[in-house]
């Protein structure tokens, strides 16, 4: 690692930050290309993110990544929003501009994206339905990328039927039906599907299992986890046991990284199997 007293700075912002990943994953990038900068962790309050998001331009910051619990509530401090990360209704990624000023963005639906075709390069939009379990706040980001990406249906289960619907309403598009099923109607919403994913936290470690009957989804259909520990999930083990194509979600972390190591640190970056292993030893228990 290089840092002069001209590095570039950015960092990510949350309450609490420690267990972030993003610092290994930017530092990794900045390693590899042999930059002089740095990307630390920044613990804020939530009471002071509007101090500490004002205070980025003072100290010759670039930008910030938001992490819980500060998405949202960054929406009404910064400049401007980008109008994706308006639709989805969360800021994770801050640009400071040239004059100071702050704009938020969300890469977490270009992360969905391209961990999903880095993986099943021929999935079309078109094959079908998409099935997303769950309605959260990275519910709504992958089903602005499936919509945006033309998927003509999407079905949404969740058990707060509300939350659901405050989806389908903020973020349906004109070539896009959304339609939302019970919890427990999470079955028939797999028939005829052409991709399902898991958004909910069901399944992480310290959470209860995550329980579903694939036998409806059609073999042809990947399964995408977004939980990354574990790695492989109770779901994403059976779908590979049943032949689905499946994506685990530590691309998704991995490939949200890109647009604000670029915007920052001006090089363009992937998400190549070293940086996959180097992040993956992160997540592994302590001995
Ligand atoms: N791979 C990545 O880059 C990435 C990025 C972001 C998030 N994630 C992971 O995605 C998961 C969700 O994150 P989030 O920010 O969207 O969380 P969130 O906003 O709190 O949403 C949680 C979702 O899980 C559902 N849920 C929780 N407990 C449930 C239960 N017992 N039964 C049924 N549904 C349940 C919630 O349903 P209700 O609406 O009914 O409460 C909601 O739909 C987390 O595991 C997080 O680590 C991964």
């Amino acid at each position: 690692m290089r840092i002069s007293g001209k590095a570039r700075l950015a960092g990510i912002m949350g309450w609490p930050v420690a267990h972030s990943r993003s610092p290994a994953l930017h530092g990794f990038w900045l390693a590899e290309n042999d930059i002089d900068g740095a990307y630390v962790p920044l613990p804020v309050r939530p009471q002071h993110l509007e101090q500490a998001l004002r205070a980025l331009p003072v100290l010759g910051f670039r930008g910030c990544n938001l992490t819980i619990p500060h998405k949202q509530a960054a929406l009404s401090i910064v400049d401007c929003v980008e109008p994706l990360a308006r639709r989805i209704g969360a800021v994770n990624t801050i640009v400071v501009g040239p004059d100071g000023s702050l704009e938020g963005r969300n890469t977490d639906a270009f992360g969905f994206y391209q961990s999903l075709r880095a993986v099943v390069p021929d999935w079309s939009a078109k094959a079908g339905p998409a099935t997303i379990l769950g309605a959260g706040g990275a519910a709504r980001a992958v089903i602005a990328a499936l919509a945006d990406a033309g998927v003509p249906e999407i079905r949404i289960v969740n058990r707060t039927l509300a939350r659901a619907q405050a989806v389908a309403s903020d973020i349906a598009t004109p070539q896009t039906s959304i339609a939302i099923h019970k919890w427990d109607e999470a079955g028939a919403a797999l028939r005829d599907a052409g991709l399902l994913v898991n958004t909910t936290s069901l399944g992480m470690a310290g959470e209860p299992p995550l329980v579903l009957d694939l036998s409806v989804l059609p073999r042809s259909a990947p399964v995408v986890d977004i939980v990354y520990v574990p790695l492989e999930t109770d779901l994403l083990g059976n779908a590979r046991r049943r032949g689905h194509p499946i994506v685990d979600g530590l691309g998704m972390l991995l490939h949200q990284g890109r647009p604000g190591f670029e915007a920052w640190f001006g090089a363009p970056v992937r998400a190549t199997p070293q940086l996959r292993a180097a992040i993956l030893a992160t997540l592994a228990p302590p001995r």
